[in-house]
């Protein structure tokens, strides 16, 4: 795109943004043509087509809207908050925050005091404005060949059917509801059905175990579970409800009992006769749901009502319910999909993640719906039947917005080109990628082959906690560079801080946090604000940290360059390895474990263990596999350890800290990078390591 660079040249050079925005390094070096002159090779610029068709259609008007939504916040944001349904507007602030610890208990609030409902505004809104009959969702089923579908009308009509079952079994504002279901239509309905009346639903990804989920429901003590029977997936079927039966005997032991369990009759995967079932607890949706009148008085909530809790895992115990509210979420979501995906009514959007992470609740649930697009949901493996299913789906649905992970970008990339040439995939015009950094050679082909060099990347950088897109490149309002996730959306201050949480200007790496409120920040770890405070506010007083480090190159693009904590990001999904460590050390033979993650070509990061065993027991193929099934078990398959690395010492400090710095460089085979041992309380254990490396 020619005429970028010419924008570029012809926007003035606002190098500073007053009070409280500090200086806006990242854009600086953007304005001016010159810094992107010399580092051409690196840029991908829009076509002129997709620019004069674009929202944001070039870096003036993007700075002109992010300058604003910096200086004037609230003027912002209540702009874009006044095209929703409100029962009641917002008091006078639109935001009231504590952001610094030093300063007293955290505290953020977004449009406090507007009554509001989310499902409303997703649903009803969009039904009354003409979109009734428009297509909500378009289901593709694990089988190719059949499909399903729902306008926007009857997507209101099954959820106010479940919202009115729900409200007859005793559910009231406040109630959590915990959902364990596969990518169903359902499992939208649910979410949509618990926020119409004001209960706060709480997702479980449908690959979590038993103990997993037993663990969440103890958490927050769901008045009802809602789940089905079994799902499949390529050519596995897999028998949730079983996995919900041990999970509410295990929460019952921990004093937690579930009177209702909502059991969805998945007929493709298991007839309803083969299901075990407890009468009395258990319901067949089918048998219920459809009986119920098909409106529902919405339950009106104040903008700061909780709307969901999502567990995440930290890089310490156990893992923490991020707590999202109503009001500022809404906004926050509707917002990011718009201009993130460049997004425009005759869209067609497929997200291809689940809702039970972050990413399908944002992005398949609410942000596109609250849009009125028509999202495309698929309940099965994006290899099955073969690596072309993608652009089935794609070339079937005319999907003209595909958002997925790069971990499945590589895995095709490795099946082969034949597998996307074979299909048209004229119909797409925007691509994103979420979950982890993207490499820049996947991002090529993603770009090349996938997209026929037409089609920008959206590579959005966010986090469960921050509920919706921070840093990410809008469509066609400036180039890319293969790799980067470019510049913060609006109202996001990102700042990249040293050890000691000095903020750093320019060109540099380090910490990344963020330094003031968004609207759909998270409020609070569910019953935990103090753990709140200590892992996100208290490690640089003054912003909240999101564990990633990052770095901003001469052209002021953001690079994040993964997690600095104890967490793994394997396949987009983010595991702490304190949980695989508890995990390993439960099982019988294990007396110690150290967990870390290395390099992986498909999965961007692998999980490796470190396991010490009881004294006397021999270590066996047979011994590996029944460690990685106890993880399996406790945690869920995606969480097994892509490798066991026997350990009869493990390397420490004289005060008996785990050096994780040479685990981490012995999984990644960097043998000769281990550094200085000798601080080790035991340095031989180390070459002890490297001899049983390859065992
Ligand atoms: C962590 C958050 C947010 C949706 C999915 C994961 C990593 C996420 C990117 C990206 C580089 C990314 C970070 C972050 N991450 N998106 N575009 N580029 N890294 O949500 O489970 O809360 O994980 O995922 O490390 O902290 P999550």
């Amino acid at each position: 795109l020619k005429t970028t660079k010419n924008h570029l040249r012809h926007v003035d050079s606002m190098s500073t943004l007053p009070s409280r925005a500090g200086k806006i390094t990242g854009l600086n070096a953007v304005i001016l043509g010159e810094a992107l002159a010399s580092e051409e090779d690196d840029l991908v610029f829009p076509n002129d087509e997709f620019v004069r068709q674009a929202l944001v259609p070039s870096p003036k008007k993007y700075l002109e809207m992010y300058k604003r939504s910096i200086e004037d916040p609230a003027g912002f944001w209540s702009d874009v908050a006044s095209q929703f349904y409100w029962k009641r507007r917002w008091a006078e602030s639109v935001v009231s925050e504590n952001f610094d610890v030093r300063n007293g208990s955290v505290k953020i609030e977004w449009f406090k005091g507007g009554i509001t409902n989310i499902c409303y505004n997703c649903l009803d809104r969009n039904v009354e404005s003409g979109n009734a009959d428009k297509i909500a969702i378009y289901w593709e089923p694990n089988e190719p060949g059949s499909q399903d579908s729902l306008t926007y009308s009857q997507l209101l009509q099954r959820v106010c059917q479940l919202a009115n079952y729900l409200k007859d079994k005793g559910v009231r504002k406040g109630d959590a509801i915990v959902i364990y279901l596969p990518m169903l239509m359902e499992l939208p309905i649910a979410m949509l059905a618990c926020a119409r009346i004001g209960a706060v639903h709480s997702v479980v990804f449908a690959g979590f175990s038993a103990d997993s989920l037993a663990q969440r429901i103890v958490d927050c003590k769901p008045k009802v579970v809602i789940t089905c029977n079994a799902v499949k997936r390529g050519s596995k079927v897999i028998p949730l409800k079983d996995i919900v039966d041990a999970s509410l005997i295990e929460s019952a032991k921990n004093g937690v009992s579930v009177d209702v369990c909502l059991t969805y009759e998945n007929e493709s995967a298991m007839k309803r006769e083969s299901t075990k079932w407890q009468v009395g607890r258990d319901v067949w949706w089918q048998d219920v749901v459809p009986k119920y009148p098909t409106t529902c008085e919405v339950e009106w909530v104040d903008a700061e009502d909780p709307l969901f809790l999502l567990y995440t895992s930290g890089s310490t115990g156990k893992p923490k319910g991020v707590l999202h509210t109503t009001g500022g979420y809404m906004v926050y979501t509707a917002t990011t999909f718009k201009y993130a995906f460049d997004y425009k009514p005759s869209d067609i959007y497929w997200c291809t993640a689940d809702c039970g992470w972050i990413t399908g609740h944002s992005y398949v649930t609410y942000g596109p719906m609250l849009n009125g697009a028509t999202v495309v949901i698929f309940e099965g493996a994006p290899n099955y039947p073969d690596p072309g299913r993608s652009w089935d789906i794609v070339d079937k649905f005319k999907v003209t917005i595909f958002y997925t992970a790069p971990t499945l970008v590589r895995s095709l990339m490795r099946d082969g080109d034949e597998y996307v040439t074979r299909y048209s995939r004229k119909s797409l015009r925007v691509l994103g990628s979420v979950g982890e950094p993207i490499n820049p050679s996947a991002w090529r082909w993603f770009f090349n082959v996938v997209g026929d060099s037409r089609c920008p990347i959206s590579d959005t950088w966010w986090q469960t906690e921050t509920g919706g897109f921070m840093i990410t490149p809008l469509p066609g309002a400036w180039p890319q560079k293969p790799g980067s996730a470019t510049f913060p959306f609006f109202g996001v201050q990102p700042v990249i801080v040293d050890e000691k949480g000095a903020e750093i200007e320019g060109e540099c790496s380090g910490y990344l946090c963020v330094k003031s409120s968004w609207p759909g920040a998270f409020r609070t770890l569910y019953g935990d604000h103090e753990r709140y405070e200590t892992t996100y506010f208290k490690p640089f007083p003054g912003y909240y940290f999101s564990g990633d480090g990052c770095s901003r190159d001469k052209d002021g693009y953001y690079w994040l360059t993964g997690r600095v904590d104890d967490v793994i990001n394997v396949s987009g999904h983010r595991i702490g390895t304190a949980e695989v460590e508890s995990a390993l050390v439960s099982h019988p033979q294990c007396a110690e474990a150290a967990v870390v993650g290395f390099e992986h070509e498909v999965k961007g990061q692998g999980i490796y263990a470190f396991v010490t065993l009881v004294d006397g027991v021999p270590y066996s193929e047979e011994l590996r596999k029944s460690l990685i099934l106890t993880v399996r078990n406790q945690i869920g398959a995606f969480a097994a350890p892509d490798k066991i690395h026997w350990a009869p010492g493990l390397p420490k400090t004289r005060s008996g800290k785990i050096m994780r710095r040479i685990l981490r460089k012995i999984a990644s085979r960097q043998l000769d990078e281990l550094g200085d041992t000798s601080t080790l309380a035991d340095p031989s254990v180390v070459e002890q390591l490297i001899e049983l490396a390859d065992r």
